[in-house]
């Protein structure tokens, strides 16, 4: 085993049914440079999970009916379920439930007490229970949570604090030291100016209040707070204060925390600071990636416009949507997500550029070679040319992996293989086959193309694994790691009928069938809650319809006379007029909206509103059978 080792983490996620691809973007990438360290000999472990405590969950679990744990685990279940889909290659997965990580957590916390770091003190402060964190007052956004904008409540209690400021100093130097911790590193200035120079308060790391979490060993009205509990994951996972730290010996510091930049302060300045007084090193780097977002606004749970990436690997397959959210968003910043979007790419990308590639390069070594080709006996220049793109590949993805660009390798690996489809345009084979003396020249630059796949899928077995298998099998080679990327194979004996990688994809059709979707999507839609006093003012009566005429400018409207009740007649627009005749409506007993305010519709004065419902193109008139002046409610 190499003595090369790479360490990367996902955040541990909250339990949600519903994990979108806003999920599986931090994953996906934790993924490909998983994938691509082992590839490249490191001895690599890859930590995710899930982060099961808080007010929150036992809130839910509550409503559901359910002990938090009998709640989260079915939960649990479902996100191993999507990350299996995704083929995602965790070496392990943390839950905070685990007795391991509850026991290593109790002895961090234990410790710090001991060693006077956390202290007893009292605590007021707003809470946001969404967002687990509390928030001063100055730090909301118009009373409302500054990172969701929802309400916050004013908790007192006793609690204990993490004496950050004492370690603040220590922290600012080592930051300044060490500048490529955050990544981008553009990160570094909002972190130093929004929160190490106004000063940092110590933080409150216990909770009376919250009943669902790890219990302080010292003080059994306490449980830990959350964060202190989900960051310390990346050590208990590794077994740090257990039996065996043989994990922690080998893997501490982390090589790499990946995390969304809503977390990002969470874990360069709280995770810091208690690696510090634990006397530990800190990790190496800490990514803060941006969101997926959808028509600008940050896909979540709680705004609904999330689908479940599943229904895309459906629809399109684990590499398709593998490559898109891998391709799609550049280094640090938010990026859109749309399924049309990811279609598009999937055809002009992987079914044009790599599918057709392949397919032809396949069926021509068979056409012309019975699927047979040698290597390469002449060389010319325009060979060369391609050769040293190939040759560069390894590098050039390899630099743009270790500067965490993963569009970047990607672009580079497309890049290569637009190349080679531009070779076999120059190159034209269809002609070389045609004469005999060009034989030899036509094995050369089949060879030389199927070569170039062989590279290239070397270099995406990272990122779109299956994908890169199908190719090896197609080529029927062996040669796939990167200790064959140095000397070119002998020969190839491609397969006779490969399998096609991407079908190309009705882009009107998906497009129609989304818009249908959206279509539904509104109809569904709900107005914001009201109370009932708001309801109350609303006064409905029963009336009935005395008179009705059509409007003299407008096709759709009846105007009608309407008796509701005790003497009070009102003349009523109502645009029902393509559907009910003025015979039709007069007689019936409708019910009205009484108290609306006047207005002239197309120059007519109305008093009032009669209750229709509506379906695509049919009416209905809502009747009652009281008499006029009647009140509904
Ligand atoms: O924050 N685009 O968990 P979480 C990109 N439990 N990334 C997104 C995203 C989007 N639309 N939506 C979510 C937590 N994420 C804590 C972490 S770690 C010790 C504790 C990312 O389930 C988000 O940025 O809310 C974060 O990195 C991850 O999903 C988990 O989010
Ligand atoms: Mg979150």
């Amino acid at each position: 085993m190499s003595d090369k080792k790479y360490y990367v983490t996902t955040p541990i996620y909250y339990p949600s049914a519903n994990f979108h691809v806003g999920h599986c973007y931090t994953t996906c990438i934790a993924d490909a440079l998983a994938r691509y360290k082992r590839e490249k000999g490191y001895d690599v472990f890859f930590l995710t999970g899930s982060d099961e405590h808080g007010q929150k969950i036992e809130d839910r679990a509550k409503k559901a009916g359910l002990t938090p744990k009998e709640f989260v685990d079915p939960i649990i279940d479902n996100a191993k379920d999507l990350w299996e889909a995704l083929d995602i290659s965790y070496d392990k997965f943390i839950r905070t439930t685990d007795p391991e990580h509850v026991e290593c957590v109790q002895k961090v916390f234990q410790k710090l007490y001991d060693q006077g770091d956390i202290y007893k003190g009292s605590y007021e402060g707003w809470y946001c229970t969404p967002c687990e964190s509390f928030w001063t007052e100055s730090q909301l956004v118009d009373g409302k949570c500054p990172d969701c904008g929802r309400g916050v409540k004013l908790m007192k209690e006793d609690a204990y604090f993490l004496r950050l400021s004492k370690y603040q100093p220590q922290l600012e130097a080592y930051l300044e030291e060490n500048r490529d911790l955050m990544q981008p590193e553009s990160r570094y200035n909002e972190m130093v100016n929004n929160f190490l120079k106004p000063g940092l308060k110590d933080l409150c790391v216990s909770r009376a209040s919250v009943k669902w979490g790890i219990p302080v060993t010292f003080d059994e009205s306490q449980t830990v707070y959350v964060w202190v509990d989900a960051l310390t994951n990346y050590i208990s996972a590794l077994g740090y204060l257990s039996e065996d730290d043989s994990n922690f010996q080998k893997y501490w510091p982390a090589d790499l925390h990946l995390v969304g930049k809503e977390i990002f302060r969470f874990h360069t300045i709280i995770w810091p600071i208690i690696l510090m007084a634990l006397g530990l090193p800190l990790p190496k780097k800490v990514y803060g990636h941006g969101w997926l977002t959808i028509g600008g606004g940050k896909i979540s749970k709680s705004s609904g416009n999330y689908k479940d990436p599943r229904e895309f690997i459906r629809d399109y397959g684990t590499d398709t949507l593998r490559y898109f959210i891998l391709s799609e968003v550049p280094f640090g910043s938010d990026g859109n997500f749309s399924e049309l979007m990811m279609v598009e790419r999937r055809n002009s990308d992987l079914a044009n550029i790599l599918g057709n590639l392949v397919n032809r390069t396949i069926s021509m070594t068979n056409k012309y070679f019975g699927g047979h080709v040698d290597r390469m006996k002449a060389i010319t220049d325009l060979d060369k040319e391609v050769i040293i793109q190939l040759n560069h590949l390894d590098k050039e993805v390899e630099a743009k992996i270790d500067a965490l660009d993963i569009p970047g390798a990607l672009e580079i690996v497309f890049a290569a293989l637009k190349r080679l489809n531009k070779y076999i345009d120059e190159t034209m084979p269809w002609a070389l086959a045609k004469d005999e003396a060009t034989r030899g020249r036509l094995n050369d630059v089949l060879y030389l193309i199927l070569e170039g796949i062989r590279l290239c899928a070397i270099e995406l077995k990272a990122f779109m694994p299956s994908t890169a298998d199908k190719i090896f099998n197609i080529l029927n080679t062996k040669y796939n790691t990167f200790d064959y990327t140095k000397v070119g194979v002998k020969m190839f004996d491609v397969v006779e009928k490969p399998e096609i990688l991407f079908t190309r994809i009705d882009e009107a059709e998906v497009k129609a069938r989304i818009e249908a979707e959206e279509e539904l999507a509104k109809k569904a839609e709900h107005l914001p809650e009201i109370t009932i006093d708001d309801f109350a003012k609303v006064e409905l009566r029963v009336g009935q319809v005395l008179e009705s005429r059509r409007h003299p400018e407008a096709d759709k409207l009846l105007v009608s006379k309407i008796d509701i009740g005790y003497g009070d007649i009102r003349q009523i627009v109502t645009g029902i007029a393509d559907k009910v005749s003025p015979e039709e409506f007069v007689g019936k007993k409708v019910i009205v909206v009484a108290n609306l305010k006047p207005a002239k519709i197309r120059g007519v004065d109305s008093e009032g509103m009669v209750l229709v419902g509506e379906e695509d193109d049919k009416i209905d008139i809502l009747l009652s059978n009281l008499e006029p002046g009647a009140k509904i409610h």
